[in-house]
């Protein structure tokens, strides 16, 4: 009996696989034969290849074609390989790509209201009142307070560089909300639950991304009850202000007593009524959501991108004594005083930024969901409303056609002479009205810890590590592969090169 149903399921299931694989053939989209039930995200499913690499994968045997399907199990994705096209679903026409599609957020965990997570009006309206936290006057207000109550503190000796780099990262966010966490223990514990991939975790991400019901069905969330209790605990403990005022705890004030996002029709990208009024109820779990938003980028995305510049610099010690000489001036020119304006000029400090991030992103690649249907310019390719499109950003930024020995830490390529031609072969922060808002402060933040430290110190990699160090992606975003012991000698104690 046990027999007869098995076999009837597969049968089924074949006949289901058959009928959703023919997706890509009817509309003429180049793609490799895929398998049953995964369709091509078996390497993804058992933990092989992280998504950003599995999409590069396919696009290495796309070369030639300027996009391609693939099937995340039996959802179809389309996947760009044309700068062109990525323009105009980024930025040219992004209201038919305004929305990020399902990933692994779950409806009960505190991130599902965060600003990446919202959808249409509701985005727009939310995304407009939070864009005015990052204008200059309020980066050099923030910088201010990071040096008053989260200066990044170093002392001689070795130390763990991804977990130093997380525990300034959680200073500093929390000193944009003018406040200080109180319990790093179990704070840093619930940061460490949160980020580490069991492959138990990996499976029950699949669940939440590709089965969101069965996921539901069967209780399986995002984040354990005991991380989602503490992380929501400390966003309404910065939120609610057990510290100094900051300009973003103000913005989320005045949206609180307001009561409501409003806009008007004008504002929103939209055809309709340009006149009609667009209210939404500011909840407190939406400003939660925010509040989580801007902790939850400000901890792993930039704890872990600063961990892998300061990984390169410590690495290519002729890169590190060019920073020194360069923040050495500029803080001789300034004053001795760390300003906003000062850590603008500090272009080759930027240029190793950008190297570091353009070989090691955190978010490999970007997605939208087509929020309307669209036929991209220049071909037949037709896309529907709801259906998923992936850039893969890695891809472009490690084309040897833009970036010559791409796998080398080259600041120089960035130079004014010598940076790529199209803005879109660097996307570590997205392009577009969709593009990460955090993107000055995260910079600025790392331009000013490594700055400092390296005024100070020399830093050199421990022998302890064993080198070359590289990425993992496997998480939520990618970070280093194994610990990377760093040593820092102080610059005037005569042990210094
Ligand atoms: C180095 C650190 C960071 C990296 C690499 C990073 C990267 C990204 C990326 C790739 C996106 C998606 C962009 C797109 O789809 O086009 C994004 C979105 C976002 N990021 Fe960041 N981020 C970082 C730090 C931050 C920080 C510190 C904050 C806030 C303080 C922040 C706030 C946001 C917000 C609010 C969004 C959602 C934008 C929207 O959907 O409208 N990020 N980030």
């Amino acid at each position: 009996m046990i027999w007869i149903l098995v076999s009837v399921a597969a049968v089924l299931l074949l006949i289901y696989d058959r009928l959703k694989f023919r997706h890509w053939t009817k509309r003429g989209v180049p793609h490799l034969t895929p398998i049953p039930f995964f369709g091509h995200y078996h390497p993804v499913a058992f933990g092989l290849q992280p998504p950003g690499m599995f999409y590069d994968c396919h696009l290495q045997k796309h070369k030639d074609k300027k996009y391609f399907g693939v099937y995340e199990y039996h959802r179809p994705t389309l996947v760009l390989n044309d700068l062109d096209l990525v323009e105009h679903v980024l930025v040219k026409d992004f209201s038919s790509f305004a929305n990020h599609p399902r990933w692994v957020i779950d409806e009960s965990s505190y991130l599902n209201q965060m600003t990446l997570n919202l959808r249409g009006n509701l985005w727009r309206a939310t995304r407009y009142r939070l864009t005015p936290s990052f204008t200059a006057s309020k980066m050099q207000l923030a910088l201010d307070r990071i040096l008053r109550i989260a200066s990044p503190n170093f002392q001689e000796g070795e130390f763990e560089l991804q977990d130093k780099m997380s525990a300034i990262a959680a200073d500093v966010i929390a000193s944009y909300f003018g406040a200080t966490i109180q319990n790093k223990d179990a704070f840093a514990q619930a940061m460490f639950e949160q980020t580490y991939t069991s492959p138990i975790r990996h499976v029950e991400y699949q669940f939440l991304e590709h089965f969101p019901k069965l996921a539901a069905w069967s209780g399986m969330s995002l984040f354990s009850k005991k991380i989602d209790k503490t992380m929501r605990e400390t966003s309404r403990a910065l939120l609610s202000g057990c510290g100094a005022t900051s300009e973003f705890r103000s913005l989320i004030e005045g949206i609180k007593s307001d009561g409501v996002l409003r806009m008007k029709g004008k504002d929103f990208d939209i055809n309709g009524n340009e006149e009609a009024d667009h209210v939404f109820e500011a909840t407190d779990e939406l400003l939660l959501g925010q509040a989580s938003q801007f902790l939850f980028a400000g901890l792993d995305a930039t704890a872990n991108t600063m961990g892998f510049l300061a990984y390169e610099i410590a690495a290519n010690l002729d890169v590190q004594a060019k920073v020194r000489a360069e923040v050495t001036a500029a803080l001789a020119k300034h004053g001795n005083q760390w300003s906003y304006e000062m850590l603008h000029e500090l272009t080759y400090l930027q240029n190793c930024v950008q190297e570091s991030m353009r070989i090691h992103s955190v978010k490999p690649f970007l997605f939208r969901e087509a929020t309307r249907d669209y036929t991209f310019p220049g071909t037949n390719l037709k896309i529907k409303t709801g259906e998923k499109v992936v850039i893969p950003a890695i891809s472009f930024q490690m084309d040897p056609q833009h970036y010559p020995e791409p796998e080398k830490f080259k600041p120089e390529r960035w130079s004014e002479d010598a940076r790529p031609k199209s803005k879109f072969t660097w996307l570590p922060f997205g392009e577009g009205p969709r593009q990460c808002l955090g993107m000055r402060f995260s910079i600025m933040e790392m331009k000013l810890v490594l700055g400092k430290l390296l005024t100070e110190f020399e830093m050199t990699i421990s022998p302890r590590t064993a080198m070359p160090a590289g990425h993992v992606t496997l998480g939520i975003v990618g970070r280093l592969d194994r610990p990377v012991y760093v040593r820092l000698n102080r610059l005037n104690s005569g042990k210094t090169s």
